[in-house]
């Protein structure tokens, strides 16, 4: 039997599929194997197997729903998870026993940032099992963060307004769990669970938070710091998911739009009930630079707070050790050499200092970090 943890993908129909999917797994040590048709599918059960089919509905020859059922019947391939692409994608159109065949309808054409989403998703699915193993606080500060996410997160719900309980809850959970030391295990049970938004916001705000404990902050500041990293990204919910999750460096006019989201983060906080403005300049400021060659509005050095800053070295220490389905997470050290060389330039060197001696600390101490 196999599962998606097999790093084999199948691709049937592999124009333009397969070399888009071949571009999204380019630096990863998954392996990506294309059919044409049913009758390539049935050649290549006999070598191989694989813990993802993506599946055509306009496969050449034959019918998605027998490719479907060769896979499912197939004792190696028999719990692959199955991603149909298909023209509106919406799965009205299939009938409900056809439907139970597959896992995931992404719309056609096929495009790369959907297929990493549904990649992601996948991952996430399989690593919240894990969360059955922590502690019932841990599992509810990861609940009632996830759903916010859910919420105001996707794109889905980027109509619903933020909702100021919700936002204090996930804030005092995360500071509790900071203070108590308990974030740690969470974090690292995220370790593998692979969405760009969710976990990267809470290791943002995990990271900020363990930072306040360390400078000796008071709970109401680390409640601060606490929402200023889970909110820092919101208006990432208006970006478009080719540009979210590209694989790799983005072109000028993708860079552009990816550029927007501090000023839509700031935003969205500013028009929802009374955000504190600390939150909303963090949304704001944290990808601004010491030598002003940040954006969006290229402040430097003291025009740029504390608290902006220190989101500016727990984003880039989270971005680097984020695991993505197209890229591995960078290990603690090269993390921290990479930082270093940013020291001044790009990140407050103060704070940075401090901030590497908190991680090593950690690391020296025998425990993981994230
Ligand atoms: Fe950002
Ligand atoms: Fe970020």
């Amino acid at each position: 039997m196999s599962d998606y943890s097999n790093r084999t993908l199948l691709a049937v129909e592999p124009e333009p599929t397969g070399k888009l999917m071949q571009q999204a797994l380019a630096n990863t040590d998954m392996e990506l194997v294309l059919a044409w048709d049913a009758y390539d599918l049935n050649e290549l059960l006999n070598k191989k197997t694989f813990g993802i089919a993506v599946v055509s509905s306009e496969v050449l020859d034959g019918s998605w729903t027998s490719i479907a059922h060769t896979v499912r019947n197939t004792p190696q391939t028999d719990a692959a998870k199955i991603v149909l692409v298909m023209e509106k994608g919406t799965g009205n159109e299939i009938d409900e026993a056809d439907k139970s065949l597959i896992d995931k309808i992404m719309p056609a054409p096929f495009s790369i940032g959907g297929f990493v989403e549904i990649m992601s998703q996948f991952q996430a699915e399989k690593n919240e099992k894990q969360w059955a193993t922590l502690n019932p606080n841990q599992q509810k500060l990861l609940r009632v963060t996830k759903s916010l996410f859910g919420k105001h997160f996707s794109p889905e719900g980027s109509d619903e307004a933020l909702s100021k309980a919700v936002m204090k809850e996930s804030g005092q959970a995360i500071a509790a769990a900071t203070q108590s030391g308990e974030i740690w295990d969470i974090l690292e049970t995220l370790k593998s669970h692979d969405s760009y938004t969710f976990v990267h916001a809470l290791k943002v705000s995990s990271f900020m938070t363990l930072f306040g404990v360390m400078l000796g902050l008071k709970e109401g500041d680390l409640q601060l710091l606490s929402q200023a990293g889970l909110f820092h990204d919101v208006g990432k919910r208006e970006t478009p998911i080719d540009v979210l999750n590209f694989p790799g460096k983005l072109e000028a006019a993708a860079w552009k739009v990816m550029q927007e989201h501090p000023g839509i983060s700031e935003q969205i906080l500013a028009d929802s009930f009374d955000v504190p403005s600390e939150i909303i300049h963090v949304a704001g400021r944290h990808h601004e630079k010491m030598d002003g060659s940040g954006y969006p509005r290229g402040l430097k050095g003291t025009e740029i707070d504390d608290l902006s800053a220190i989101c500016a070295i727990a984003d880039v220490y989270s971005g680097l050790t984020d695991k993505r389905s197209y890229k591995p997470p960078f290990t603690t050290e090269k993390t921290l050499a990479i930082m270093n060389s940013m020291s001044g330039g790009h990140l407050e060197p103060h704070f940075l200092e401090k901030f590497i001696a908190m991680i090593m600390d950690r690391e020296s101490s025998g425990l993981k970090t994230a």
